[in-house]
């Protein structure tokens, strides 16, 4: 069980430090978006570069913006260790998934709350991860989507079926409340911005989000 606070939630205006605050944390949550594919701008390639020298925890860098197949491999060209792609956008996911892999980076790929995964599922052998968005991509502090979670066990029936090693994750409304419902439906990387960055102790916030997820 795997935690990935996301850096959404912190002060931009110090990202080391914030960073450094999740130091016990497996992933540091990196969302870039784009203002096309989702309403809202956040941060791109060269904040991610510059992450990637002070970050004590490897990046899982979640592209919410059009056209991944032109600008995700930079991502990983970089040093990124994780790169998420929305399918919704992507042209050629197998390429896309090749590429990233290529560079060193672990390829992942998410579903939108309207997303099915069904038609998707002969992407598992290239993927090492699936991300099942439980709020609509855009924003921290959102409401928990439970409607998602047969969703999170259709992907983890799926993986088990395949015999791969692929990650299931979560994002969005992730907390104390709602991660072992995510847990029991079969995720096993928990991305927590709220959770975490809203918590005085950050790292205490982490231990008792994973003590939660491994129960
Ligand atoms: C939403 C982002 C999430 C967001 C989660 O589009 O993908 O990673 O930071 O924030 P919380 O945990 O506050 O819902
Ligand atoms: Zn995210």
């Amino acid at each position: 069980m795997q935690i990935s606070p996301s850096i959404l939630s912190a002060d931009f205006a110090d990202l080391a430090a914030e960073l450094d605050r999740i130091s016990n944390a497996d992933w540091a949550h990196v969302d870039v978006m784009d203002a096309h594919f989702v309403p809202n701008l956040t941060l791109g390639l060269p904040v991610v570069e510059s992450l990637l020298r002070v970050s004590p925890v490897p990046l899982d860098c979640h592209l919410m913006i059009d056209d991944p197949d032109r600008w995700a491999p930079a991502y990983a060209e970089a040093g990124a260790q994780s790169v998420t792609f929305h399918i919704e956008a992507a042209r050629d996911p197998v390429r896309l998934a090749r590429e990233l892999r290529a560079h060193g980076a672990r390829a992942a790929m998410a579903l939108k709350p309207a997303t099915p995964f069904a038609p998707y599922e002969q992407l598992l052998p290239e993927l090492d991860m699936v991300l099942v968005m439980t709020v609509e991509p855009g924003f921290g502090g959102q409401a928990f989507m439970a409607d998602q979670l047969p969703k999170v066990q259709q992907v983890r029936e799926a993986v088990r079926r395949s015999g791969g090693e692929v990650w299931v994750q979560v994002d969005g409304g992730v907390s104390a409340r709602t991660i072992e419902q995510c847990a029991e439906a079969g995720a096993d990387v928990f991305v927590a911005g709220s959770a975490v960055y809203g918590a005085d102790d950050a790292a205490a916030a982490i231990d008792e989000l994973r003590a939660l997820a491994d129960a």
